[in-house]
């Protein structure tokens, strides 16, 4: 069962920065979940909100600010995390907003057209589904995961119809059953986010395939 860092560890660092990753490694992590949004340059910066003024100290839209100076706010690009990690865990990268989807795919493509990282060391994940469709049909070969929060429309014929690798709902939804009903239709299981320890407990008695927790050591 794979054991995912929430934007990093954020229960012990301040999310989505490299003291978060970094902490995330040290906790032995297989993969790291974090979140993308756009500058105004083009640039991946790794934040979870669409303004800057929960997580920083200044206001504002990410998407109206240079990548130098959302860098100055402390705020990663997506290559400095690649380039921490060096392809020794799996990347889940949660696309927050469309403007943030071809960049993206563009700085992963380079990285792997210079044979610094292959599709494999990403899974690609949204609750907006229509980006997930648009990957899908650009058939880059990169893992897809598919995000939701309720069941208003089927996840299960969506990551059917766009060969999805992995669900990642949120965990309150999960019973037995419906574990069971994705896992034998071929997908992998990802829950978010879990971290209290009997939550995690029933979980794992279940054999997801992998949890999403603040506090990846819990896992
Ligand atoms: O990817 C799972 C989880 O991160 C989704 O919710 O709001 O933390 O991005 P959120
Ligand atoms: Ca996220």
């Amino acid at each position: 069962m794979w054991k995912i860092g929430h934007r990093g560890a954020c229960g012990y660092a301040a999310e989505n920065s490299i003291a978060s990753f970094q902490k995330a490694l040290d906790l032995g992590v297989d993969a790291l979940e974090l979140d993308v949004n756009c500058s105004a340059d083009g640039t991946v910066m790794v934040i979870h909100d669409a303004t800057l003024d929960r997580t920083t100290n200044s206001h504002g839209l990410v998407q109206t600010k240079t990548s130098a100076e959302l860098k100055t706010l402390g705020i990663p690009t997506l290559l400095e995390v690649i380039e921490l990690v060096r392809r020794r865990v799996i990347i889940n990268i949660e696309f927050k907003s469309k403007e943030a989807m071809m960049p993206t795919l563009s700085l992963l493509n380079q990285r792997i057209s210079e044979g610094k990282n292959s599709g494999s060391d990403f899974l690609l994940s949204s609750f907006d589904w229509d980006i997930l469709a648009e990957i899908a049909a650009m058939n880059l070969g990169f893992p897809l995961g598919v995000l939701y929060e309720d069941l208003q429309k089927d996840p299960i014929v969506f990551a059917q119809n766009i060969h999805a690798y992995s669900l990642h709902p949120d965990y309150k939804l999960l019973t037995f059953e419906t574990v069971k009903s994705i896992q034998q239709k071929g997908f992998k299981i990802y829950p978010w986010t879990v971290n209290a320890l009997e939550d995690i407990e029933r979980l794992k008695s279940w054999q997801v395939d992998g949890i999403i927790s603040d506090f990846p050591d819990r896992l």
